[in-house]
């Protein structure tokens, strides 16, 4: 049974004349566990489509059901707290309060649950502890790094003991350890069972993925499961298809036991390591992968 069941799902914002469609009958299922990248170029309908799922928004047209219960028209109060039980969002801007303790931040989705302030704050301390964050309880989010604050992010987000982790372009401000610290605790989380939807630009975060969605103009155009470790294949036809920088840049947040290269990326990565003279003669053009 899917987790998570989109069937022609529209959203139209707008109106008349300025009506965009984001959403274009989006049929997409997703099961219990698996680790979902989304890519796409800018504007195609990622975030609304995260939005939707995570009940942060409400389709134009089409029908949501989520672990089998119809929820595209649940009353805001309803959706807000299923989303608060079942749900953990993760944004690109890390959504800390500035003025409040990183364990005052992870603390506050506890506030609605009639916990005393004491038990709040030892559950967040333990879910800091989880994210390998528990001596920097009592800094404050400027104190951070982006990375750790993400990571704080990522705790917050788990405190409520969501079994959907849906994260949008979490490693989108991030240099390429606070990418790898972020992506290794989504994968940590992922391996205890819980199902996680990620947004990302960067072809190389796929080797954390089961599986990745490929969306365009408001429409998910291809599909495909992918093999942990390694780059999805469209996922890496694409990467080659944009001027490559160095294979540091690409695999910026990458971990090293991510880094497991199929035979033709063996081939690649040696060819990059010789010098730039033995490659190609100048004047001559560059024939990318299609
Ligand atoms: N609140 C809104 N009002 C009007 N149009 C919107 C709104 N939110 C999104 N859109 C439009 O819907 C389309 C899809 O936007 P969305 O944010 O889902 O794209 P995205 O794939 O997440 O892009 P990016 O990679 O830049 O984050 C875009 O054309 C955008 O301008
Ligand atoms: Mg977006």
């Amino acid at each position: 049974m899917a987790l998570i069941n989109l069937e022609d799902v529209s959203k139209l914002y707008g109106f008349g004349d300025a009506t965009t469609l984001a959403l274009d009958e989006v049929s997409l299922s997703i099961n219990k566990g698996e680790f979902v990248a989304i890519m796409g170029p800018s504007g195609c309908g990622k975030s609304t489509l995260l939005n939707i799922m995570g009940l942060l928004d409400r389709p134009t047209h089409g029908s949501y059901k989520l672990s089998n219960r119809l929820v595209e028209r649940l009353s805001p109060s309803r959706a807000a707290k299923l989303r608060r039980d079942t749900i953990g969002f993760i944004f690109q801007s890390y959504n800390l309060l500035p003025r409040l303790t990183v364990l005052e931040n992870v603390a506050l989705p506890l506030a609605y649950k009639g916990y005393s302030l004491t038990r709040r704050l030892e559950l967040a301390s333990s879910m800091l502890e989880r994210v390998g964050m528990q001596n920097r309880e009592y800094f404050y989010p400027s104190q951070l790094s982006g990375g750790q604050i993400q990571c704080a992010a990522i705790a917050r987000a788990l405190v409520n003991d969501p079994t959907i982790i849906i994260a949008d372009e979490p490693t989108g401000n991030l240099d390429s350890n606070g990418s790898r610290l972020v992506m290794e605790l989504l994968s940590e989380i992922h391996k205890m069972g819980n199902t996680v939807i990620f947004v990302t630009h960067n072809p190389e975060l796929t080797r954390y993925a089961t599986r990745v969605v490929y969306m365009h103009d408001g429409l998910v155009v291809q599909d495909e499961t992918s093999d942990l470790g390694q780059v999805a294949k469209t996922a890496r036809r694409n990467l080659y298809s944009v001027p490559r920088k160095s294979v540091e840049d690409d695999l910026a947040g990458v971990s090293l036991l991510m880094k497991v290269m199929p035979e033709d990326d063996k081939k690649d990565e040696l060819a990059e390591e010789k010098p730039k003279s033995k490659r190609r003669k100048r004047g001559t053009t560059i024939r990318r992968r299609s």
